[in-house]
């Protein structure tokens, strides 16, 4: 038995088709976020449909995301937070806190002893603990943002990035660029200081371990590394974490 799952994000629309019967997944695929929604997730549908080899409809479409209200053709419109609870639960059913850093927001939920969200915390006001942060720098870099990891591992001296705001930061950014510190220096800075920004967001709510880091930013090992370093705490990343939501959605589509 087939569903789909779609997570519409600021950044990059994901689908995710899985088996409810075997509980895989069997398929998942992103791209960015078109500015036609709908163009957009059926393209990734008609690739799904393809790479299955699927010639008939399926009728259980869970959507999520940012964008989920503007895609009218699901069988159910859930929560970012629902889905993103239930895709890190799918891998990891003993966790306690989930991080989600995206493109455009970052999201801390704590779950209970049943795995029900307990609270959660967003920040969708500021761009600092965010995707947004890290794009802004590949772009005064040169560089794409799947490129800055292994650039801030090779950084050698620990540098502050005093700017809270990234409007102030790319400034400071590229006062640094001109005294020729070293990228990799740079990286590593916004790297820590997003990761501080995640630890101030989360002090405002009361979580435990085991923590999951999920959302596109967690492809990014060396910031997985500096926020395990500042939160003091081991995370697990899912083995996919751009697609955990658009997975949430699909096991919870009804
Ligand atoms: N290959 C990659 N390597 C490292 N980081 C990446 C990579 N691809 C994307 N990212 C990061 O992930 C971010 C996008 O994450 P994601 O797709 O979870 O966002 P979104 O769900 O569209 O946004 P939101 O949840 O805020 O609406 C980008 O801003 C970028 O920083
Ligand atoms: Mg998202």
């Amino acid at each position: 038995m087939l569903k789909i799952g779609i997570d519409i994000g600021s950044r990059n629309t994901k689908i995710v088709i899985y088996n409810a019967q075997s509980k895989r997944l069997e398929f998942s695929a992103f791209h960015t976020t078109e500015l036609s929604i709908t163009e957009g997730v059926n393209n990734l549908l008609k690739e799904g449909f393809a790479a299955l080899n699927i010639n008939r409809k399926i009728n259980t479409l869970g959507v999520t995301g940012y964008g989920r209200k503007l895609y009218r053709d699901a069988s159910s419109v859930l929560s970012e937070i629902s889905c993103h609870t239930a895709g890190c639960l799918y891998y990891f059913p003993e966790i306690k806190t989930i991080i989600d850093i995206g493109g455009q927001d970052s999201k801390i939920i704590t779950l209970n002893e049943n795995g029900k969200v307990a609270d959660f915390v967003m920040n969708d006001k500021c761009a600092a603990g965010t995707g947004r942060f890290l794009e802004m720098t590949a772009l005064r870099l040169g560089c794409n943002v799947s490129e800055l990891s292994l650039l801030a591992e090779k950084s050698t001296q620990d540098l502050t990035l005093n700017s809270t705001c990234v409007v102030f930061a790319e400034s400071e950014i590229i006062g640094m660029l001109s005294s020729s510190i070293p990228p990799e220096d740079i990286v590593r800075s916004v790297h820590r200081s997003i990761a501080k920004r995640i630890l101030a967001q989360m002090s405002v709510i009361v979580w435990e371990q085991p923590l999951v880091f999920t959302g596109g930013v967690a492809l990014n090992k060396d910031m997985v590394k500096c926020l395990s370093e500042t939160l003091n705490s081991q995370l697990l990343t899912p083995p996919d974490p751009e697609i955990t939501a658009a997975l949430g959605a699909a096991i919870l589509a009804k």
